[in-house]
C-alpha cells in the first residue's frame, strides 16, 4: 500500500483531491471529495470564524456515508489556511484543530518561511502529531525551503496554469515537477534526517489526461480546483458557474494579475501571488487605461446585480479560474469529478503500459 493510502485509509489511487477554495470549497464540496474515495480540503483561508460549524456539518454528512462513518482517530477531510493572515489566525486556529483533528492541513501563501514553521509546530502539537502537513509551493527553491524547515508529508506542486492564486513567476507543472523532485531527491541524500514529502500536482489538471500525465511527471496523486467549480457542491453564484463553462482556450481568456483583488479589496497578499481568473470587462478596461476608481464603481455596481448577472467576459464580477476551463463542459456531481478523472486517469495509464 503506498503512503497515501495508509494515511487516509478511505481513498483509492491514484489520490484526487480538492483544493482549499475559500468560500468556495466548504463542508459539502470538502466531504463529496472525500465520500467519493478522494481527499476533500476545506478552505478556511483567512477567516476561521465559521470554521467551527462547518466541520460539524462534516461530521454530520461523514456520519451518513458508509465508508467515512468507518473513519475513526481523524475527520476525514482537509482543511487549508492563507499564512499571510498571520499569527493572530494561528492562535484562533489552534483550539479549533485540536478539538475536530482533521486528516491533513494545508498552508499556502506564507509572508515568511518562519511562519510556515510556526504554523506547521504548531499544528503538529495541536493534533499530537496526527494531522498531515501538506504545503502548496511553486518554485524550485520554494519546495527546497519548506522541505528543509517543515519536513511536511506533502508538497503540493501548482504550476502556473492554476486557477485563483498563484506566484506571479512561475513555471508549467510538465518542468516544474520533476524539477522538483530532483531538487528533493539531492537535498534527501546529503540531509538524510530528511524525508522526501510525497508530491501532488496542481494546476490546469481538469480531466483524465492531465492527472495521468501528472503521474508521469513523478506526482502521486492530483489536487483540482477549477474542476470542481462545476460541480453543485461547490458555493459559488450561477453567475460564476456559467462564466466557467462558457470561457475557451484559457491561454488567451484568463491571466494572473493584481487587478481582480483590488477590486475587490483583497490587498493583504504577499506581491509575488497573484489572482487566475477570466478576463472580464474589468481587465480590459484597466488595459486601455481606465482609472482604478472608475473601474472599481463599475465593480460595485455589477456586484449589485445579483445570482446570474455582472459575469462572464462581457461582465465584471471576479472569476477566478485556472487555464484548463476549456476543457469543462458540464457541471457534475463532485464524486462523478473525482470517479471518473480517477478510472480515466487508470485506464490512459493502462494504454500507455501497452507501448
Ligand atoms: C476559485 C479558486 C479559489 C482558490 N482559493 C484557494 C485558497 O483559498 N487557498 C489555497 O491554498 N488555494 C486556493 N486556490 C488554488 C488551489 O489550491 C489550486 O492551486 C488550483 O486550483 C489548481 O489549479 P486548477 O484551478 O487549474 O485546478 C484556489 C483556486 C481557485 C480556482
Amino acid at each position: 500500500m503506498d503512503k497515501l493510502q495508509q494515511d487516509y485509509p478511505w481513498t483509492k489511487p491514484p489520490l484526487i483531491s480538492c483544493g482549499p477554495m475559500r468560500l468556495i470549497a466548504l463542508s459539502q464540496l470538502a466531504t463529496a471529495v472525500s465520500s467519493a474515495g478522494g481527499l476533500g480540503f476545506l478552505g478556511a483561508g483567512s477567516d476561521v470564524s465559521t470554521l467551527a460549524s462547518e466541520l460539524d456539518r462534516v461530521k454530520d454528512l461523514a456520519a451518513k456515508d458508509p465508508t467515512l462513518r468507518k473513519v475513526k482517530d481523524v475527520l476525514p477531510i482537509g482543511v487549508g489556511f492563507l499564512l499571510w493572515a498571520g499569527d493572530d489566525l494561528l492562535q484562533a486556529t489552534l483550539p479549533i484543530l485540536k478539538e475536530y483533528t482533521p486528516a491533513a492541513i494545508w498552508f499556502f501563501a506564507p509572508s515568511t518561511p518562519q511562519q510556515l514553521q510556526r504554523w506547521t509546530e504548531g499544528c503538529r502539537r495541536a493534533t499530537s502529531n496526527t494531522s498531515k502537513i501538506w504545503i502548496q509551493v511553486g518554485t524550485v527553491a520554494d519546495a527546497v525551503s519548506a522541505t528543509k524547515t517543515c519536513n511536511p508529508d506533502v508538497l503540493v506542486i501548482q504550476g502556473s496554469d492554476a486557477g485563483g492564486h498563484g506566484l506571479m513567476k512561475s513555471a508549467g507543472l510538465i518542468s516544474l515537477l520533476p524539477e522538483v523532485s530532483n531538487a528533493l531527491q539531492d537535498l534527501c541524500t546529503t540531509h538524510p534526517d530528511i524525508t522526501k514529502p510525497t508530491l501532488i500536482a496542481t494546476g490546469g489538471i481538469t480531466e483524465s489526461r492531465g492527472a495521468a500525465a501528472a503521474l508521469a511527471l513523478g506526482a502521486e496523486g492530483i489536487c483540482m480546483g477549477t474542476r470542481f467549480l462545476a460541480t453543485p457542491e461547490a458555493n459559488i453564484k450561477r453567475g460564476y458557474r456559467n462564466a466557467v463553462l462558457a470561457a475557451k482556450d484559457g491561454g488567451v481568456s484568463t491571466a494572473r494579475g493584481h487587478l481582480y483583488d483590488t477590486l475587490r479589496g483583497t490587498t493583504s497578499w504577499p506581491e509575488r501571488y497573484g489572482g487566475r481568473g477570466v478576463l472580464n470587462q474589468s481587465w480590459r478596461d484597466a488595459e486601455k487605461g481606465m482609472r482604478f476608481e472608475e473601474n472599481k464603481k463599475k465593480y460595485e455596481s455589477a456586484e449589485r446585480e445579483g445570482e446570474d448577472q455582472g459575469w462572464g467576459e462581457e461582465g465584471r464580477m471576479t472569476t477566478y479560474a485556472g487555464v484548463g476551463v476549456g476543457l469543462i463542459r458540464e457541471v457534475k456531481p463532485a464524486a462523478e469529478v473525482v470517479e471518473e478523472v480517477r478510472e480515466g486517469c487508470r485506464k490512459v495509464l493502462g494504454r500507455l503500459g501497452k507501448l
